[in-house]
């Protein structure tokens, strides 16, 4: 039987007595209207934790001003029916007031990791993914936290947060979960109509094909590797493909998140992320790819 937990009294009385217990706690976060990538997340909390909770949480303060908060897609009877048959026994779903009572104010700020890529479009963004995580881990007191490395910046935001502000989560690391086709799941994907979807698969298919130039040109130390043109060259992809526009394709650190302006920054990183963001329609999709450099380390970040 799954429990459905509204209030932060009841799921703080509840974890008390997992705790009691000795059980450990798993935690997945999300903002609902689940799919694959987050099932993928709540079976490993299973697997590895002992009890899990699943908050759905629609974050208000998270959306600048004329993004889709209001029509984000929503789904409580079809999610709850989701996370029993994945096993979660909790599920915590507070209402905006519950977790922003009259009078809040307090916000974290997430710092220069959020500057660029999504944190650069979305101003404001990270600041209110960091204000409810940080608040999630309080109420729920995790042990072990997991996140989906499809909002690989995000991953990176917290994972800093919870090392600066001594948190005692554990954050893990979870693949972005695909479609057959390569399209990162996405709640965000239930926006796009049947011609967008089609046409959708090809921000995955631009990363990869930078990657590859990438890893090639790694081979041959970078010799007359030109990041911007081949950037340029995969945007004009993603257009011609039916992208209305590229909000961003960029290449950078996968640890510092510090952009890679020629091949000199490029060849001096470990880890590599490709980060994009493009326009389908009125639809924004996100996408990654995180790699090393050389085989080794390119296969053991896949
Ligand atoms: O990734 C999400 O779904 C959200 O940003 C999160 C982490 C649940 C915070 O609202």
């Amino acid at each position: 039987m799954i429990k459905i937990i509204t209030t932060i009294h009841e799921a703080v009385e509840t974890i008390n007595h997992i705790k009691k217990l000795g059980l450990s706690v798993g935690f997945v976060p999300t903002m609902g209207y689940f799919h694959d990538g987050h099932i993928e997340l709540m079976k490993r909390s299973i697997k590895e934790c002992g009890e899990t909770f699943v908050s759905i949480f629609v974050n208000p303060i998270q959306f600048s001003p004329g993004e889709d908060l209001a029509r984000y897609p929503r789904d409580l009877e079809r999610d709850t029916a989701m996370a029993a048959s994945a096993g979660v026994k909790y599920l915590f779903c507070p209402e905006v007031s519950e977790m922003y009572p009259e009078g809040f104010q307090t916000r974290i700020s997430a710092g220069p990791l959020a500057s660029n890529f999504c944190g650069a479009s979305r101003p404001g963004h990270f600041d209110g993914v960091c204000t409810v995580v940080a608040k999630l881990f309080n109420i729920i007191t995790p042990d072990r936290a997991y996140f989906g490395m499809k909002d690989y910046q995000q991953l990176v935001v917290i994972e800093k947060m919870a090392e600066d502000l001594n948190m005692k989560v554990k954050i893990i690391r979870c693949e972005t979960v695909r479609e057959k086709d390569g399209l990162a799941m996405s709640s965000r994907n239930s926006y796009l109509s049947p011609e967008e979807r089609k046409a959708a698969p090809a921000l995955k298919s631009a990363i990869e094909k930078l990657k590859e130039e990438i890893i090639a040109a790694g081979g041959s130390k970078f010799k007359d590797f030109n990041i911007e043109k081949a950037v340029e060259r995969q945007k004009a992809f993603l257009t011609a493909g039916g992208f209305k526009g590229v909000d961003y394709l960029k290449v950078a650190s996968a640890d510092t998140l510090k952009e890679a302006k020629n091949a000199g920054e490029l060849s001096s990183m470990a880890g590599v992320f490709i980060a994009a963001a493009a326009f389908i329609g009125k639809t924004r999709l996100i996408d990654n790819a995180v790699f090393g450099l050389d085989k080794k380390t390119v296969n053991a970040h896949e």
